[in-house]
């Protein structure tokens, strides 16, 4: 399956981009230090999908948080990754459709999606490019 590489370098603490992964909506955003914070926060006992931002994001980079862009429940587009986009009450991203709230981890917190936002296999190959699968 064929891998794809990401230049990270524009990408502003605070944004997302979206590209496309193996057909599919992959998300690559920039925590800001508030944002990581408030994920290193939870305690991961209490979440549905047990996982630590540390467990989520390269070693050393738990600031790029890269996964897929497809709810976990039925599939749906989650919105967070553009400018201006509702990123539910949790501050990650939100799935209009049923209502799942993922916090900035990408991990579930609110609403019907079973488990956290996927994060593929990938591999920063420099300080600014990813390569994605
Ligand atoms: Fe996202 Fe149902 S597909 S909440």
């Amino acid at each position: 399956l064929a891998s794809i590489e990401v230049d990270v370098s524009a990408i502003q603490p605070g944004q997302a981009i979206k590209t496309i992964f193996r057909k599919q909506p992959l998300f690559v955003r920039h925590l800001t230090p508030q944002e990581i914070q408030a994920a290193q926060a939870v305690p991961v006992g209490e979440l549905r999908d047990p996982q630590t931002l540390e467990e989520r994001t390269a070693e050393g980079k738990t600031q790029w948080l890269i996964t897929m862009g497809v709810c976990t429940h039925l599939g749906c587009v989650p919105l967070g990754a553009a400018e201006g986009e509702n990123r539910g009450e949790f501050g990650g991203y939100f799935c209009p459709c049923h209502g799942s709230h993922y916090d900035t981890a990408a991990r579930i917190r609110k609403g019907p999606a079973p488990t956290n936002l996927e994060v593929p296999e990938y591999e920063f190959t420099s300080d600014t490019i990813v390569q994605i699968g």
